[in-house]
């Protein structure tokens, strides 16, 4: 398994994120602080999974990812607004985020709110700029994708179930995996299958792709829980037993830490089984798969 391209795919997403907070000082010379709180939160650090799925979709489609690095810098821009949300006091009540304090711990709960607002409107807006090698009919198609997996449908529609299940006490089965395909599934299987869109791919690569996405959401969010207990503060940057601390509906909660870890081992297996041969880009994608089986954090 080799991350090497995960590195470099970061180092030109953070390169445009730069560039784009930039080019926002330069428009609004009023809210600097809301600026300054986007800039803190998105620079924090964090993997930069989503716009790499993206770029990952693009270049099997046949479309280089150097084409579309604005839409996805404003993948991460969206999902970094979840985050800020995610862990405000009504949401989840977290003080640590990417290694450093929550955006609303250094900014306040209000301006944390509108950080976020803010990350999200220019994260739709940075999906809508211009491409010029993409036909306008796909770009709009991959808008519509995305939207529909941050909306009700998808993202927003996982937390809010996470959300009535805090405390309840319910342990289906059908209820967890709906919210975990939705909370994470949604944002991950979106941004993947728009760059594929973007790059105008067919009918098969898509198909594909989102088999992957499907066992590749579930797996990320089963991991992402067992870190919430085994991981350690100082590796995975947010604070551990956030999820008990909420009484969340976690596959811990329900089968247990080994139980969860086999489970994760299951849909990783399906996800690489689902990606036919794409190549070097395909290889990519297994060696994602696999990494979330060692990460930590
Ligand atoms: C955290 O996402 C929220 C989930 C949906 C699990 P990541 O684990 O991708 O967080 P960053 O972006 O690397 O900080
Ligand atoms: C959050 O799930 C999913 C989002 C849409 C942000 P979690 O609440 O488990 O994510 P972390 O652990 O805070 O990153
Ligand atoms: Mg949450
Ligand atoms: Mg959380
Ligand atoms: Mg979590």
């Amino acid at each position: 398994m080799s991350l090497d391209f995960l590195k470099e795919y970061e180092l030109i997403i953070n390169e445009n994120i730069k560039k784009n907070i930039d080019k926002i000082r330069v428009l609004d010379k009023s809210h600097s602080s809301i600026i300054d709180g986007m800039e803190y939160t998105l620079l924090a650090g964090g993997k930069r999974i989503r716009p790499s799925l993206c770029l990952l979709g693009a270049e099997i489609g046949g479309l280089n990812k150097e084409n579309i690095l604005n839409f996805a810098a404003g993948i991460e821009f969206i999902h970094t607004y979840s985050l800020v949300h995610d862990d405000l006091p009504g949401m989840d009540d977290d003080n640590l985020r990417r290694g450093k304090p929550t955006c609303h711990i250094k900014y306040g709960e209000g301006e944390a709110i509108l950080i976020g607002d803010a990350l999200l409107t220019h994260g739709v807006r940075l999906l809508m700029e211009e491409i010029s090698t993409v036909k306008i009919a796909s770009q709009f198609e991959a808008i519509k994708l995305m939207l529909d997996s941050i909306g009700l449908l998808g993202m927003i529609g996982g937390q809010a179930a996470d959300l009535q299940q805090e405390k309840a006490g319910n342990k289906s089965l059908g209820i967890l995996e709906y919210i975990h395909k939705h909370k994470t599934g949604s944002l991950l299987e979106g941004s993947l299958l728009a760059g594929a869109i973007l790059a105008n791919s067919d009918n098969q690569i898509k198909k594909d792709l989102i088999s992957y996405s499907e066992s590749f959401g579930l797996a990320y969010q089963i991991t992402d829980d067992i870190l919430d207990e085994e991981s350690s503060v100082e590796e995975l940057g947010k604070p551990i037993g956030s999820d008990v601390k909420n009484e969340k509906l976690t596959y811990l909660k329900i089968f247990g830490i080994n139980k969860a870890k086999e489970m994760a081992v299951i849909e990783v297996d399906k996800c690489k089984k689902s990606i036919g041969n794409y190549g070097i880009y395909g290889n990519h994608l297994i060696d994602l798969a696999d990494y979330l089986l060692e990460r930590r954090k």
